[in-house]
């Protein structure tokens, strides 16, 4: 079945614990995110860049069996970019179902990633599945789809990041239970930057530390504060045999800022971290 444009489609996975996407919990996420699948309700996560949202949607399909269709969202997504669209194919005219069709008749998780780039009217076609009446009205088709107890609507953003004009209308925002996430604990994310790169505990825990130094920069400027994703590039860099102190400088600094002094400050931070050098 070919896929509309951008969309990403995951199968289901084997429900066991060994298989599931790595997934460190922050709060009380999974059994939020849980019950509100049971329930039917669909799900808002907020977070900073990089703080784990997509990963926490491919861990939490996976634990519940369920497929995973991701739909990146951006300002020229149209209504039917998510419904589907007639083809020509082979001098045919075919019907191909959009990703929020194709989610809703399999009864999938429909992830709409960054939802705050796609216009507000785009996104009004997602309300009658995600209220009560959880149905998807296909104009050309003429059909209505009634979405199976498993299907779910989950959408994400990163607050403070988008511009005045960007925004979710309070009839979309309503529809959902919100959950927010945020980075893990210190020995928390120093698990993750195991986990993800192989990295030895003491070169982790250096780097969390830095991290921690880091973030409160965000009072003399630093525009975006290094998320978990950044640690976890400084460690592959480490790994790859690269200084220690350059590697973090490479992965918490230089992408963040274009202050020279907020550089200047995070590299004498990442030497005093790693003063022995390249280990
Ligand atoms: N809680 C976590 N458990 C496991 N890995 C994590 C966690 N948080 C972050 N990571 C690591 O950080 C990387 C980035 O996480 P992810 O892509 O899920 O962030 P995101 O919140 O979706 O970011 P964005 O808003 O930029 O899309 C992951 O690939 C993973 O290596
Ligand atoms: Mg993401």
């Amino acid at each position: 079945m070919p896929t509309a444009k951008g969309a990403r489609e995951s199968a289901p996975v084997d429900a066991s614990d060994g298989e599931l996407p790595f997934y460190v919990n922050t709060g009380n996420e999974v059994a939020l995110f849980a019950a509100a699948h049971e329930r039917c309700v669909p799900v808002l996560l907020k977070g900073p860049t990089g703080c784990g949202k997509t990963r926490f949607v491919h861990h939490m399909a996976a634990k519940l069996g369920l497929p995973l269709v991701t739909v990146p969202c951006h300002d020229d997504l149209t209504a039917a970019d998510l419904v589907g669209r007639h083809l020509i194919r082979g001098g045919e005219t075919v019907w191909v179902d959009g990703p929020l069709t194709r989610a809703a008749r399999q009864g999938a998780i429909c992830y709409l990633d960054e939802v705050i780039e796609a216009r507000k009217d785009t996104i009004v076609v997602i309300h009658s599945l995600s209220d009560d009446r959880r149905t998807l009205y296909v104009e050309r088709l003429g059909e209505e789809i009634r979405a199976p107890a498993s299907f779910m609507l989950v959408m994400s953003f990163n607050p403070g990041y988008q511009g005045p004009l960007k925004s979710l209308k309070p009839s979309t925002r309503q529809r959902f239970v919100g959950i927010d996430l945020t980075w893990p604990e210190p020995e928390d994310e120093e698990r993750v930057l195991c986990h993800e790169t192989g990295i030895d505990a003491t070169t982790a825990h250096r780097l969390v530390r830095l991290a921690r130094k880091i973030r409160p920069l965000k009072e003399q400027g630093l525009e975006e504060i290094p998320g978990t994703r950044t640690l976890v590039h400084a460690a592959n860099l480490i790994r790859a045999g690269v200084d220690p102190a350059e590697a973090a400088v490479a992965s918490l600094g230089v992408p963040l800022t274009e202050e020279p002094e907020l550089i200047h400050t995070i590299r004498t931070l990442a030497q005093m971290s790693f003063p022995e050098g390249r280990q």
